[in-house]
């Protein structure tokens, strides 16, 4: 099978194609992405010579180009991933999120729905939970949750799920929905809470929390996620969502706090010097609350359980930033500079 994976050279696409490209060589993945900020072909090297990886630079806001890539890879399936995915950017210049999430997935549709006629296909569209808006205290968002997106990105996210069911109820197009809770692992571009904390406690730098730090995510290392949705790719329901968490709630100052132990149990650094870098900053405009997925239906129907707890998961996450400090200091160059000082200068004074 051809199977188009966009967004191959992100945080979680890089993550899935170094699990499918050497367990699968039956089929052919080819990766289409833009190579924006967030990518990093670096990650991508262990597979880079696979003879069934073929990397694609295409802009899926390109209409020309996406018909293209579609004309000479003809796929027969797509895991659609690429989007604009970080809030506070989303924030700062929205336009960006309309081009990649909204216009990006509705020319795939586009593409998708010309191609194909008949025959085994599949479109899975990987989303988000924060579709859903913000949780108070209590309740889970489950695949029946009303659509209340709190930021351009999400509003972005939303729009793109819309588009894709109303392709499946209008055309037919047999398409796949996956809304998952928050992700951390290896390669993930430190402007997340996660690898940004770890980077930045290396560094000794201002660890900035928005508020109060008592905003509550649900976490899920990366690979779990991507088990998840290579089962829902082969065995879900056409038409369905599937919820996907790791039933993991933390405030995002527990997570800091954690961090800042594990950081200095890796390296040795006394952790009262880590935990003095906390700083309480302005808040995120517009800050989801609390987020929790109840992920029944992925476990019920396809049997899908994560596999890291959140300690072994976040030990591991913190050694592969130590063990690849050049992946990290390749990156922190002028995009990632200029952003750290966009979003934290008047936050933290950095
Ligand atoms: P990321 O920002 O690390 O990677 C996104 C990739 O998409 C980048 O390589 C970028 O170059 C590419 N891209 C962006 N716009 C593009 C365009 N117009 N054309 C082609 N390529 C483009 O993001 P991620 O964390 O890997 O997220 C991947 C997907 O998973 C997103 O759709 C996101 O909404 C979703 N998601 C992420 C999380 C999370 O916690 N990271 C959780 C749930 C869902
Ligand atoms: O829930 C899924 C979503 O998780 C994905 O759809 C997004 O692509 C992904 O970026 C993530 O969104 P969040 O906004 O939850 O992730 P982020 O890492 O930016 O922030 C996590 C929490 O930490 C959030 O409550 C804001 C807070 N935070 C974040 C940063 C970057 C801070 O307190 N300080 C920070 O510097």
């Amino acid at each position: 099978m051809n199977i188009l994976v966009t967004g191959g050279a992100g945080f979680i696409g890089s993550n899935l194609l170094l699990q499918l490209v050497p367990a699968h060589p039956e089929h052919r993945f080819v990766n289409l992405d833009k190579l924006g900020y967030a990518a990093n072909l670096a990650s991508l090297e262990p597979i880079a010579a696979a003879p069934n990886h073929h990397f694609v630079r295409c802009d899926l806001a390109d209409r020309a180009a996406v018909d293209a890539a579609f004309a000479e890879h003809r796929p027969d399936a797509v895991i659609h991933l690429a989007a604009e995915s970080h809030v506070d950017r989303s924030i700062a210049d929205p336009g960006s999120f309309i081009h990649s999430n909204v216009v990006g997935t509705f020319h795939l549709l586009e593409a998708a729905r010309a191609a194909w006629s008949g025959g085994q296909h599949v479109f899975l569209h990987v989303s988000t939970d924060e579709v859903f808006g913000s949780l108070g205290a209590d309740g889970f968002f489950r695949e029946d949750t009303r659509y209340d997106p709190s930021s351009p990105y999400s509003a972005s996210k939303a729009a793109s799920d819309h588009l894709v069911r109303a392709y499946h109820r209008t055309f037919a197009l047999p398409v796949k929905i996956t809304n998952c809770s928050n992700n951390y692992g290896p390669r993930q571009f430190p402007e997340k809470l996660i690898p940004l904390m770890i980077a930045r406690a290396l560094e000794r730098e201002p660890l900035p929390v928005y508020g109060q730090g008592a905003n509550v995510r649900d976490w899920l290392y990366v690979e779990d996620h991507c088990d998840a949705i290579w089962q829902v790719f082969q065995r879900g329901r056409i038409g369905e969502t599937y919820l996907v968490g790791g039933r993991n709630e933390l405030t995002n100052l527990e997570v800091v706090r954690r961090l800042c132990h594990l950081v200095a149990e890796e390296t040795g650094a006394p952790v009262g010097e880590l935990s003095a870098l906390i700083r309480f900053v302005a808040d995120r405009p517009g800050h989801d609350l609390r987020y929790a997925i109840d992920p029944a239906r992925l476990e019920r129907e396809l049997g899908w359980r994560p596999r890291e707890t959140f300690d072994s998961g976040l030990r591991k996450t913190v050694r592969w930033y130590l063990d690849n400090r050049a992946w990290v200091e390749g990156i922190k160059t002028g995009a990632y500079r200029q952003w750290i000082d966009q979003n934290y200068g008047a936050r933290v004074g950095t």
